[in-house]
């Protein structure tokens, strides 16, 4: 066999190989101990001595060639194996590992889902209504009559009905201003005795650091036989008890007035401002979260409830608010801004339970 060390198979085998593992074979296949090219070195042995002198550096030379292709290729191929490596791998390490997470639940939400797990195991359930409203739910029924300066005070934003003469003819709905007709609607559908919140959106003309067109109300309604004012405040108290987290909470019943109840309370809570930040549970400083009241007979009667055999209480709150007291978010106005970086600031992590949930299934 003429071997030319230019042009020979064995460099070309070399030069094929595709990985570090193709290229051990061909290494094996040649160099090994079994090699073909070992056989050729071996086969020396048995040369006249005058072969031998020709064929013996030509061997060699080739061996040693062969080595350094292939200690060569080795290189290329360990990088290439590595770029692919790098390629398939691939890691941005400079991007902080919290932006990883694959999304965050809103305060409003998380907020929303503390009241609705407190108030369950208070043995409320929960009910929805329409965010467009009829004007008869959103007023009318809660004993707020067409004249009554009440509608005034809600800011209300109407829904155009559109043709001149539909508008003469029928009142506008409007976008709902409280949560307080899904009380009416309820009871309506469903009778008394019953013990309901109603989480939702609502929407007033209004925009400031504590305002935003649209926010979060939730309803209570409790009605039965014998529902009295006394457990309105057992549950209330209950109810901030669990949700800011303390053992014991300081409310104060301030008498006011709602066309949907009589006798009406405002409720606050102690609290003090600490570093320009308002800590709830202690303190001289009082805040409002919420307007209550026993339902008004005429609300339940626009409901079809008997209100001389059934009574009871209802409450509304703002849940933005309730989010701002407890987690210390200063402007409304962010809550609704989709502001990436409030959000990543301020929403929390969707596999973390709150302490809350772990309190209240414990
Ligand atoms: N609907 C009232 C508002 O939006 C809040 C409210 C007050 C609801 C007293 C009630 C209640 O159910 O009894 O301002």
């Amino acid at each position: 066999m003429e071997i030319s060390l230019e042009n020979n198979m064995y460099l070309e085998l070399v030069k094929n190989a595709q990985s570090v593992n193709d290229l051990e074979q061909v290494r094996v296949k040649l160099l090994g101990k079994k090699g073909e090219i070992s056989n050729l070195l071996r086969s020396l042995g048995r040369m006249e001595a005058k072969e031998r002198q020709i064929k013996s550096p030509q061997y060699n030379n080739l061996k040693q060639s062969l080595e350094e292709a292939i200690k060569e290729k080795k290189e290329i191929l360990l990088n290439k194996e590595i770029e692919g490596r790098m390629d398939a791998e691939w890691l941005d390490i400079s991007q902080d590992p919290r932006e990883m997470n694959s999304g965050l639940i809103h305060p409003v939400s998380r907020v929303t889902e503390e009241i609705i797990s407190i108030f369950s195991d208070l043995g409320f359930s929960v009910a929805e209504g329409p965010q467009i409203e009829s004007d008869w739910y959103n007023f009318d029924s809660l004993n707020i009559p067409p004249d009554h300066p009440a509608r005034q005070e809600f800011d209300t934003f109407y829904i155009d009905p559109g043709d001149e003469s539909i508008r003469e003819n029928v009142s506008p709905n409007v976008l709902r201003t409280h949560t307080s007709p899904v009380q009416v609607r309820f009871m309506e559908k469903h009778g008394a005795p019953c013990k309901i919140i109603a989480p939702g959106r609502v929407y007033r003309s209004d925009y400031d650091l504590t305002h935003t067109p649209m926010f979060h109300q939730i309803e209570g309604l409790a009605i039965g036989e014998d529902i009295s004012m006394s457990n309105l405040k057992w549950v209330l108290v209950e109810f901030c008890k669990a949700f800011f987290e303390l053992d014991s909470i300081d409310l104060r019943f301030r008498a006011s007035h709602f066309p949907f109840t009589e006798p009406s309370a405002e409720v606050d809570i102690r609290c003090s401002w600490v570093e320009n930040s308002l800590v709830v549970g202690k303190g001289d400083d009082w805040m409002e979260i919420l307007g209550s009241g026993m339902v008004h007979p005429n609300v339940l009667e626009a409901a079809k409830v008997d209100s001389k055999k059934f009574q009871g209480f209802a409450f509304g709150m703002g849940i933005d608010r309730l989010a701002m007291l407890k987690y210390g978010m200063p402007d409304l106005r962010s809550f609704f801004d989709n502001d990436i970086r409030w959000l990543k600031h301020y929403g929390f992590a969707a596999e973390k339970s709150s302490n809350l949930y772990d309190k209240l299934s414990g």
